[in-house]
């Protein structure tokens, strides 16, 4: 509210409660999706009609999904964000971001913006993130194929509770999901009941290596409760779905049969 702004948080995978927001003065709707760590889904279409209508733009945050999975600006959206230290680079060795937008207008003001702030990355970063790119094809298969077979396997195993990935038939948005995207990343989140039994899987399983980023080759584990979301409230955090036997998995590209064994390995 310093700069005279002011925000609405809600969940934008339910379109009534972004109509139901929606002010005079609204300008713009940022979203996410798929959701970190949730993966909620949020129809990119519908509330890009929504946020045209009522004279705003629609902003996404496209990291999860990476651009192999799914397009925005082909959906109606006017802006796509990446947090392009993930999947875009895919080797967690740079930190970068981007904003892709197709009119002509706002993308002279967001240059003349970032001129100005001087916010631009440096040559090796974006060389890195380049050579990245290359390979952003083959990385995204693997991760897609890996994402779904270990989302498969978890979803059958009695020691989870719920698996988190719209790729699954269970998931509650599986239809709008298919629809708008064309694979379901390497994102899996799982609910393995208790916080003990979250970090033995931190603490035992060997291909996966505890850490907070995602999006790269290699397999990473973190229990949100203790890392990324340790500063919300414990009972916002419950009210949100992250219980403390939430685990978020990033699926990297090995070889599939080698994680299975892993999780197995810790699982039973
Ligand atoms: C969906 C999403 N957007 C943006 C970011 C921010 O990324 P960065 O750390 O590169 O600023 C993250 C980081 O986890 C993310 O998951």
């Amino acid at each position: 509210s310093r700069l005279g702004l002011t925000f609405t948080f809600l969940d934008t995978s339910d379109p009534s409660e972004v109509a139901n927001a929606i002010r005079d003065e609204t300008k713009l709707i940022h979203l996410e999706t798929p959701t970190n760590p949730l993966m909620r889904v949020s129809d990119i279409t519908k509330l890009a009609n929504l946020a045209h209508d009522a004279g705003a733009l629609l902003s996404v945050d496209n990291t999860f999904a990476s651009p192999f999975n799914q397009r925005p600006l082909e959906l109606g959206a006017d802006f796509t964000v990446h947090s392009s230290t993930k999947y875009l680079n895919g080797h967690s060795d740079v930190i970068g971001g981007l904003i892709a937008l197709r009119d002509p207008e706002l993308t002279e003001e967001l240059l003349f913006i970032r001129k100005s702030s001087g916010a631009v990355p440096g040559p090796m970063d974006c060389w890195l993130t380049l050579r990245g790119i290359k390979t952003l094809y083959v990385r995204m298969r693997q991760h897609n194929a890996n994402g779904l077979a270990i989302a498969r396997y978890l979803e059958n195993h009695p020691a989870v509770d719920r698996v988190y990935y719209p790729g699954l038939e269970s998931h509650p948005q599986y239809a709008l999901a298919v629809e708008q995207m064309d694979g379901f990343t390497g994102m899996v989140s799982v609910d393995v009941g208790t916080l003990e039994r979250a970090r033995a899987l931190t603490e035992h399983l060997s291909i996966f290596a505890l850490a907070e980023s995602l999006g790269g080759v290699e397999s990473l584990i973190s229990v949100p409760a203790l890392m990324t979301h340790a500063s919300v409230p414990e009972d916002r955090r419950s009210a949100m779905g992250i219980n403390p036997g939430f685990v978020r998995l990033s699926v990297g590209i090995e070889e599939e049969a080698d994680l299975i064994r892993d999780l197995e390995g810790v699982l039973g």
